[in-house]
């Protein structure tokens, strides 16, 4: 068992941010206080990671860290740390979780970044710049109008409209485009968007056809050729969700014989993992079709918000002990202490767990002014606002329970 017995003065709680996170981390972390942070350029790895961490409490990676086991178990002094990324495949969740360690990420900050892509695309394919300017490196002068169009006044078909689809959806309005979105659970239209009860009623009439789904059994490989024979003649096709969402060789059919007139690809079903590696796909060549290297949501903007994003919940962690955003311990909403002090207890979710919290509780008399409660499977994290005269009684009477993973008091 892992405890703090006070609040830890800000300049303090040393702060380890690894693989060039971006300056907005550190400015977030240093208007809120902070001072002791080291930022380093790049990835570290096993004896090199444990030795640089030895008494951090906070730690900023990317996505080449690996936070192992051993890492996690070397390191309980760890309370917090954050993927300053989308995914969190480097680390250990699993562990994480078990020691009490908050495991946060940023998955949303580049929303506007692939939206914006979308758009960009939607207008290329339209005006067949892809092929124009593909001939014009060719010293070929394909100065023609011919099957270039405006998006104004064209119809756009959203599959899954959740927080990038609905961004979409408006910056298409905006440029007088019709949109129509279909998702398997209700969502509320934006604008004038049109929501459809089937897919197929959906497509039928789109000249765009956007997907924005995630990767689920339901969607696994789900524009099948059948599916892309139902698109409109001489429809635009974009995907920059998940790589294994389309038939790729159906496409590659369907772009061949013009059906659909031109294609913006960001994601594969198989992806190179380095930029070492070489990426192949059986698109490659068509003139029609735009190839991009999973750079959707990479702008240097996203890595601005995702720095600020994923820094302040890990500061609101630190702080108010809200875990809003974990991807390892249960996540609960905490307000800010309001006159008392909060102890935060990290337990096993075994059976009566609670009720010895409760029993040391009244038996020490401590009059409880906020509880709050949440669990996984194999966790518990409560949180308790008392009394300032009580804390250092409570923490000490709950620390010493059978089960305790962490506990610690803020004030
Ligand atoms: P989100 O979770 O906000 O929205 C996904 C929507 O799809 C939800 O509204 C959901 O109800 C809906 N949906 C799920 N299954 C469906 C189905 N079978 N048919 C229709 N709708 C369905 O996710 P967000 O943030 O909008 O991301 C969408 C996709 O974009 C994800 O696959 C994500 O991995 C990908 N992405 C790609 C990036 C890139 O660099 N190309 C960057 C960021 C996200």
């Amino acid at each position: 068992m892992h405890s703090t017995s006070t609040s830890y003065p800000k300049d303090k709680i040393k702060i380890l941010l690894l693989e060039g996170i971006n300056e907005s981390a550190v400015d977030t972390f240093q208007k809120a206080g902070y001072t002791s942070i080291t930022h380093m350029k790049g990835a570290l790895q096993g004896d090199e990671l444990n030795e640089a961490l030895a008494e951090h409490r906070i730690l900023g990676i990317r996505s080449k860290t690996q936070i192992t086991k051993e890492v996690i178990t070397a390191n309980p002094q760890l309370l917090a740390m954050a993927c300053f990324c989308i995914g969190t495949n480097q680390v250990d969740l699993e562990r994480a979780n078990e020691h009490g360690l908050a495991v946060f990420n940023s998955p949303f900050s580049n929303t506007r970044s692939v939206a914006e892509l979308v758009i960009g695309s939607a207008i290329m394919l339209n005006r067949q710049i892809p092929q124009k300017n593909w001939d014009a490196h060719q010293g070929i002068w394909q100065k023609s109008h011919i099957n270039s169009f405006e998006l104004r006044g064209k119809t756009m078909a959203i599959i899954g409209y959740g927080r990038i689809g609905s961004q979409v959806s408006v910056l298409a309005e905006a440029l007088g485009m019709h949109i129509k979105y279909y998702d398997i659970e209700t969502k509320l239209p934006l604008g004038n968007a049109q929501p459809c009860e089937t897919m197929s009623e959906c497509l039928s009439g789109a000249h765009v056809v956007s997907l924005h789904v995630p990767a689920t059994e339901a969607t696994h490989y789900f524009f099948t050729d059948e599916i892309l024979s139902s698109l409109e003649e001489h429809s635009v096709f974009i995907n920059m969700s998940r790589g294994n969402v389309v038939d790729i060789e159906a496409l590659k059919k369907h772009l061949e014989s013009g059906h659909i007139r031109g294609a913006a690809l960001d994601v594969f079903p198989e992806e190179p993992k380095s930029m070492k590696d070489t990426f192949s796909s059986p698109l490659q060549g068509m003139s029609q079709v735009i190839l991009s290297p999973h750079v959707g949501g990479s702008t240097e903007e996203a890595q601005y918000n995702i720095g600020i994003d994923a820094a302040s919940k890990m500061i609101r962690y630190i702080e108010t002990g809200s875990s809003f955003g974990s991807q390892s311990i249960p996540e609960i909403s905490l307000p800010q202490l309001e006159g008392t002090h909060r102890i935060l207890h990290i337990h096993r979710n075994m059976p009566g767990v609670l009720s010895s919290i409760n029993s040391a509780l009244s038996e020490h008399s401590i009059n409880v002014q906020g509880q709050y409660l949440m669990t996984n499977n194999d966790i518990g994290y409560v949180a308790l606002d008392v009394p300032k005269s009580a804390s250092a009684e409570t923490l000490t009477a709950l620390k010493d329970l059978e089960h305790t993973v962490r506990a610690r008091v803020l004030f």
